[in-house]
């Protein structure tokens, strides 16, 4: 699904956090948002993701705007994950990755899906364990499996790899990379690492509020980025 910002500004008492963003996102894409802290990360992926509105400026997700009457619907199209999982501790993996499904619609599929992703993330053994029976990195795949259980065209990411370790991150943002592929879809991600960033098809920068960077990222800076450290 591609994504088109037009001149997006949000406010806070005392502060802009988005001054005016235009941003189009072409469908299929992995596209990395960075920035200092407060830069404005978090809410772009807040108002993409239909969990918060702009004061103005408009929203395009798949080519239709977002309006508040459309706000269900337009959630249920798009996975989340955050930095600090948030899995329900009480659940197993399996009724986590299933949570986000509406009950009605809990049938035989749904369960095949669940399985294919936990098989697809590497927990294919794990779906009767309990979150806290996982390391940090497996229980961010099963958030993974959990925001890709309604098959969405777009996946939103905020710091996935903020609470893991490097080599963990790593292999992290390889998952989310090879998901996009086999399942198609558009990658957002707000990060601070810059390898992960790297490994996107695109950086857009924000400070205060503002892009002031929009980078490709063409294969070869990715070969140059990998070489990085065999160069003098
Ligand atoms: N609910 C809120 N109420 C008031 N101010 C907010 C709220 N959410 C965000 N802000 C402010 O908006 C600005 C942008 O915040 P945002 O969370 O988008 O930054 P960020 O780039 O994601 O930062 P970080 O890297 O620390 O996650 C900040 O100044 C922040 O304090
Ligand atoms: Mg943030």
């Amino acid at each position: 699904m591609g994504v088109i910002l037009r001149d997006v500004t949000r406010r806070y008492p005392g502060v802009t956090a988005l001054a005016g963003v235009t941003l189009r996102i072409t469908d299929g894409t992995a596209v990395a948002l960075t920035g200092p802290s407060g830069s404005g990360k978090s809410t772009v992926l807040h108002l993409v993701g239909g969990m918060d509105r702009p004061d103005r400026g408009t929203v395009e997700v798949d080519g239709t705007a977002l309006t508040a009457r459309r706000m269900d619907a337009h959630r249920r199209g798009i996975g989340f994950v955050f930095q600090r999982f948030h899995l329900l501790p009480a659940l197993t993996v399996l009724d986590n990755v299933l949570a986000p499904v509406l009950p009605r619609r809990v049938d035989f599929d749904r369960r095949a899906r669940a399985a294919e992703l936990l098989e697809a993330v590497g927990l294919a053994g794990r779906a009767a364990a309990l979150p806290s029976e996982l390391s940090g990195g497996q229980q961010q795949r099963v958030a993974i499996s959990r925001a890709l259980i309604n098959r969405p065209g777009l996946l939103l990411a905020d710091e996935p790899t903020g609470n893991l370790d490097s080599v963990t991150g790593r292999e992290i943002i390889d998952l989310l990379l090879s998901l996009r592929e086999r399942y198609g879809m558009t990658l957002l991600v707000a990060t601070h690492d810059t390898e992960v960033a790297a490994s996107c098809d695109r950086i857009v920068r924000l400070h205060d509020g503002r892009v002031i960077a929009d980078d490709e990222i063409t294969p070869a800076d990715d070969v140059l980025e990998r070489l990085g450290g065999l160069r003098p």
